[in-house]
């Protein structure tokens, strides 16, 4: 038995997670967000399934230059922008949008003879204070972008700190800010990333950046993708490879952490810390095995993770055991984790490999 450990990459998932967002956002142009090799499912392949996308945004310009070298001809938005001027001349070159959000960018698009002109996005900070440009300083940034006769045309953009959380006002007052700074300058907006495409309808403007529900992960506080229709695009499976019998007092794994408290059953799956499985995955953690949900007992090891087998009638060696995906969303692993599906996907490793799954 070979080790077998896979992460099945579901296309119509993700072509169908397309079509929810066009529901939630259906007057919207959309920039696909799939940085982070397509927050883990591979970069490619993300892209060629979204391929009805408006456009692709990527944090950084190696992951344009990778989608571009591929054959991948949509707009792509470089969401952090370019760094030096030899990043600028190179993103320009091959017509990639850049994201403006610090002096310097500006500056260095006023002081670059750049090979051709560039649709830039201003990003304006609106509270949540990491990148961009502050409101106070908008309409001498703004103007200044404006009179760069190497910028074809700038447009303006925002991002949520807190749209996860229905309950929160900051939302809004960022919507509001950012409308009020922009006023009736010209340009496209945007504005919503998964979260405002499913929760704040306001935010919705002229492009939406929709990253995680594409992969069918929720966004949203306390709530789970089918409550929004969404279907999981990876899933994360492996197999039972071996099972003890463990009397009651004794215990199991590194550290002894876990003690059967009554004789039990104890299945080893091959997955671990190794292939991005959350070493901090508490006891308890579910996984699906036969139909069934059971509890992680014990460590996550490198290779493997130890599950009770007591409520799993008939369970063998070689059984598939899913770690996430169909039948388990990974937000009910991340809750038990203290982090988001975002991370969990993000983190597989390259020994897992990823298999596209066409239907
Ligand atoms: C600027 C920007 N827009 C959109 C997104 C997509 O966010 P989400 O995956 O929450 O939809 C991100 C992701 O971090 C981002 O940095």
């Amino acid at each position: 038995m070979s080790r077998d450990t896979r992460a099945y990459i579901n296309v119509a998932a993700l072509k169908h997670n397309l079509s929810r967002v066009r529901h939630y956002a259906p007057h919207q142009k959309i920039w696909a967000v799939i940085k982070a090799d397509g927050y883990g499912h591979g970069l490619l392949n993300v892209a060629n399934a979204l391929n009805n996308a408006e456009g692709f945004g990527v944090a950084h310009l190696e992951e344009a230059i990778e989608l571009r070298d591929s054959g991948i001809l949509h707009p792509l938005l470089i969401l952090e922008g370019a760094w030096d001027t030899e990043e600028l001349t190179k993103a320009v070159r091959r017509r990639f949008q850049l994201v403006v959000h610090q002096w310097e960018q500006i500056e260095m698009l006023e002081n670059t003879h750049l090979p051709d002109s560039v649709v830039i996005w201003l990003k304006i900070d609106t509270g949540m204070h990491r990148l961009g440009i502050g409101v106070n300083d908008f309409s001498r940034a703004y103007q200044r972008l404006q009179d760069c006769k190497q910028v074809s045309s700038v447009n303006l953009m925002t991002h949520f700190s807190c749209a996860d959380n229905l309950n929160d006002p900051t939302t809004l007052k960022q919507i509001g800010i950012f409308n009020s700074t922009v006023g009736s300058s010209s340009g496209y907006r945007s504005l919503a990333n998964s979260a405002g495409i499913l929760g704040w309808g306001d935010s919705l403007a002229d492009w939406v950046r929709p990253g995680i529900i594409l992969y069918g992960g929720c966004p949203i506080r306390n709530k789970m993708p089918g409550d929004f229709g969404l279907k999981p695009v990876m899933t994360l499976q492996s197999k039972l490879i071996g099972i003890q019998n463990v009397a009651m007092g004794e215990s199991v794994g590194y550290g002894a952490k876990w003690t059967a408290m009554e004789p039990t059953r104890i299945g080893v799956v091959a997955i671990g810390y190794g292939d991005g499985y959350p070493r901090h995955a508490v006891e308890g953690t579910p996984v699906l095995i036969r139909g069934h949900l059971a509890p992680i007992v014990g460590m996550v090891s490198m290779d493997m993770i130890t599950i009770n087998l007591n409520d799993v009638e008939g369970a063998k060696n070689g059984d598939p055991v899913t770690l996430w995906g169909d039948g388990l969303p990974a937000e009910r692993v991340a809750e038990k984790c203290g982090t988001i599906s975002y991370e969990l996907f993000c983190k597989i490793t390259s020994r897992v490999k990823k298999e596209m799954v066409y239907s």
